[in-house]
């Protein structure tokens, strides 16, 4: 009763931004992302043998708070599905800081429904793994597959037609690369949970949102296919800039962007006005990711670099999707 998985991030090319159900994390628009190499977490699950429950994110114990809901609800929901009572024990590693920005509890989510569902010998296949993963969180949907991935909305109240489905393999575009700055490792003051909810309730933009995104999707589902990174860059751009409008709109105001931020969107723009190819993308957070091709990345991991509030940036392929693994973390 015991299984390690390891599941990737991902950064979403057209945002999920608002719940229709959020007992149920149904969402208002379907969302593409592209699930990352080289930004993962690896979970380990037991069942059997313990008191308690006992959750270790990154060497720290998990024992109160919000957090601790969020981890106990969604090993409640498997117990459920499983029809299983015993406590369990998770231990948690990611290979990049937690709650950054860096869709932490995307892989987070994907790799503890992986491992615990197979402790629990449920063998699903990836549909029914993001199925029960969205309601961990719904970004958490879109790893549980590799390459570029769409989270169907769907329209069932009762969620069972909301799930990931793959556009491409990674290999199909192997030469895409995402750069994430970090700008900020402070954790953000209005989670994207918080904010969405707020947003649907407050923000006069919302409705413009819904009605841009149908066309955002067809045109990066067609930039993918077509290898065309202009497509697929502008479209992902003006995305992020219509769902922050969004957020900045709502009642109180959420501004995620630092100074850092706007610093690197200017340059992006500059960059591109003079030739070198490359787009941005923000999620609820302060760090910007660059859209480009891979004959662009050592000039822009330089120029970036250079810039005074970058203080890392990670150059991320089109990754795989969640997989075990036979190294336990205990
Ligand atoms: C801006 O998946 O973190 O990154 O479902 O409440 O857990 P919950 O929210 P979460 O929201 C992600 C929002 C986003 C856009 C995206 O990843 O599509």
């Amino acid at each position: 009763m015991k299984a390690t998985a390891i599941a990737n991030a991902n950064i979403a090319l057209i945002k999920y931004w608002g719940k229709r159900d959020p007992e149920l994390f149904l969402p208002y628009n379907s969302s593409i992302s592209l699930t990352l190499n080289g930004l993962n977490t690896t979970t380990t699950v037991e069942f059997g043998g313990y008191d308690q429950d006992i959750f270790i994110l990154d060497g720290q114990g998990i024992k109160e708070g919000k957090e601790l809901e969020k981890l106990v609800r969604h090993l409640n929901l498997i117990r459920k599905i499983a029809r299983v009572s015993e406590k369990a024990k998770i231990i948690s590693r990611n290979n990049f800081p937690r709650a950054a920005g860096l869709a932490s509890s995307a892989s987070g989510f994907a790799a503890f429904t992986f491992a615990a569902t197979e402790a629990l010998g449920m063998s699903l296949d990836s549909k029914e793994l993001s199925i029960i993963s969205r309601q961990g969180s719904g970004s958490a949907t879109r790893s549980c597959l590799g390459g570029f991935v769409e989270w169907t909305k769907g329209k069932k109240q009762d969620g069972t037609d909301s799930y990931a489905e793959q556009i491409a393999l990674p290999e199909h575009w192997p030469n895409f690369r995402m750069l994430a700055t970090i700008v900020s490792t402070k954790a953000k003051k209005v989670s994207s949970r918080v904010g969405m909810a707020q947003t649907i309730e407050t923000s006069p933009m919302y409705s413009a949102w819904l009605d841009t995104i149908e066309q955002d999707l067809e045109n990066v589902r067609q930039g993918i296919l077509n290898k065309d990174i202009g497509l697929v860059g502008k479209t992902a751009e003006a995305n992020c800039l219509k769902m922050h409008a969004t957020m900045i709109t709502t009642v109180p105001s959420i501004i995620y962007w630092m100074p850092a931020t706007l610093e690197i969107i200017h340059s992006v723009l500059e960059w591109r006005e003079k030739g070198l190819e490359c787009y941005f993308t923000i999620d609820a957070g302060a760090q910007v990711k660059i859209i480009c091709l891979e004959d662009k990345v050592s000039e822009l991991t330089q120029k970036l670099e250079n810039l005074g509030g970058v203080k890392k940036v990670i150059v991320c392929k089109p990754g795989q999707g969640p997989k075990l693994i036979k190294e336990h973390l205990f």
